[in-house]
């Protein structure tokens, strides 16, 4: 749309006081998936403040890249949340984030990769070896356990067993505190002295002298333990050549583990139930595995060989991107695919829902691997699929969780099938509803 920008039409309904809110917690993938035939950026209310919705791609291209700067990272029930991961990369704004982002970029460059995906080998490994025939585990806690680990080994590599097991008991505390206060955006509650308040507060001071303890042990030794902490130490400033302080390190470290595990363990929790659903694509999966492998471990150099189980993982990504609802913060009064939008404005963005849209991917409900195929894939535009977000806020970790994943699924799908105990396929749903799954071994 060129011209004079116009007012955005309104997405009618919600009452007064409430607005959408109801909606978007109740049912938000219907919610979400509905605003497109509205218009290509929409008005709806969460309470009373209004909040713009961009549903196009090429929207959604102005708003992430050509624009951006425009438009900063806040805005909707992100900032509460934020409070507990302190300045980290994926809270900040402006020439710190930019600074910050060009300094980590270092920690996740190629050459580190190899070394990472060994972190996530070794606990794929030891988690396999845990498990029985026939036992039924709890997938979440399985898998949020697992992904704690490895991101505790990727960034602490000779992490002493007493450290790690305190951090991974801290951690859930703080996605959940995340959680409840993005739901919960009132900040005097969250300060009232309940209990849950209290565990939290104590948590968060663990952790804090935990990671404290290890950066000082760390500073002290000055070797580069090829770990996720030690690139961050020797990363340096290109303009000043100065490296980052310890607060910075700190919150840079919170801020993985909050980005860093939810969402691989959501991954790989659908990717097993989406295989237990789809027989056929398990039997794919083996198959590659069989033919790539042939029965010796996984290394990461197999990984470009592996491509049935890339286009699965892709696939998952794209069906239930973890990150299903992002926002932005308009920094002026500005316009948006020709809508007028007001300085301090909420702008949404959904993945999801992005992701669903009929056009871009026909059958938008079928799990279908191979439509990532890439005769099939050239017609999916880029900024139809945002599973990492786009531009310069988009995820940093995006080849560390890709090779995590596939590994991992490499891992444990070449020993065992996880099978349904009610049988019924996975509801569309933001985490797969079925929590627990049989164990039988796979045998080549
Ligand atoms: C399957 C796994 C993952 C998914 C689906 C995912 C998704 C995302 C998305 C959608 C964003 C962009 C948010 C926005 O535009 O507002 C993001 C940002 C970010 N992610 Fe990830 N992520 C994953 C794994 C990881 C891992 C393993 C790490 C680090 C160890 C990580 C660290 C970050 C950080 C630091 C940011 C903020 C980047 C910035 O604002 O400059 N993520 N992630």
């Amino acid at each position: 749309m060129t011209g004079t920008p116009t007012d955005a039409p309104v997405v009618p309904g919600g009452p007064p006081l409430l607005g959408h809110a109801l909606e978007l917690f109740h049912r938000p993938l219907d919610f979400l998936t509905s605003l497109q035939d509205h218009g290509e950026v929409v008005v709806f209310r969460l309470g009373t403040r209004p909040a713009y919705m961009v549903t196009d791609a090429e929207v959604l291209k102005e708003l992430l890249i050509t624009r951006h700067s425009t438009f900063e990272k806040g805005g909707g029930f992100f900032e509460s949340g934020m409070e507990l991961v302190g300045n980290g990369l994926a809270s900040s704004n402006g020439t710190f984030h930019l600074r910050q982002r060009r300094m980590m970029q270092q920690a996740f460059h190629h050459g580190r990769m190899s070394g990472y995906a060994q972190a996530a080998l070794g606990a794929a490994d030891e988690l396999s070896d845990t498990w029985r025939e026939g036992q039924v585990i709890d997938l979440a806690r399985e898998f949020s356990g697992l992904t704690m680990r490895i991101l505790a080994r990727t960034l602490f590599s000779d992490l002493d067993p007493e450290k790690a097991a305190e951090i991974c008991r801290c951690m859930p505390l703080l996605v959940d505190g995340v959680a409840r206060r993005a739901f919960l955006p009132v900040d005097f509650v969250h300060r009232l002295p309940l209990p849950v308040n209290r565990r939290e507060a104590a948590a968060m001071r663990s952790l804090h002298r935990t990671v404290d303890g290890i950066i000082a042990d760390y500073r002290a030794s000055s070797l580069d333990q090829n770990d996720l902490l030690s690139a961050l130490m020797l990363a340096r400033d290109e303009h000043t050549g100065e490296g980052m302080g310890t607060q910075h390190i700190h919150d840079e470290i919170r801020t993985m583990m909050l980005a860093g595990t939810e969402t691989s363990a959501t991954t790989l929790h659908w990717a097993f139930a989406l295989m237990s659903a789809h027989p056929d694509v398990e039997e794919r999966v083996h198959a590659e595995l069989a033919e790539v492998l042939g029965g010796d471990p996984v290394h990461h150099s197999d990984l470009p060989r592996l491509e049935y189980l890339g286009r699965v993982v892709q696939e998952i990504l794209r069906m239930y991107p973890t990150g299903w609802l992002l926002t932005r913060r308009t920094t002026v009064g500005t316009s948006l695919g020709g809508y007028r939008i007001p300085a301090g404005a909420d702008v949404f963005f959904s993945p999801y829902a992005i992701h669903h849209d009929p056009p871009f991917f026909p059958s938008p409900e079928r799990f279908d691997p191979d439509r990532w195929l890439p005769e099939r894939a050239r017609h999916i535009p880029r900024h139809a699929y945002l599973p990492f977000g786009a531009g310069v806020r988009k995820c940093i970790g995006e080849s560390l969780a890709y090779r995590e994943t596939t590994l991992v699924l490499a891992t444990l799908a070449g020993r065992w099938r996880l099978r349904s105990l009610t049988g019924l396929p996975p509801r569309t749903t933001l985490r797969p509803k079925e929590k627990r799954m049989r164990l039988e071994r796979h045998t080549r």
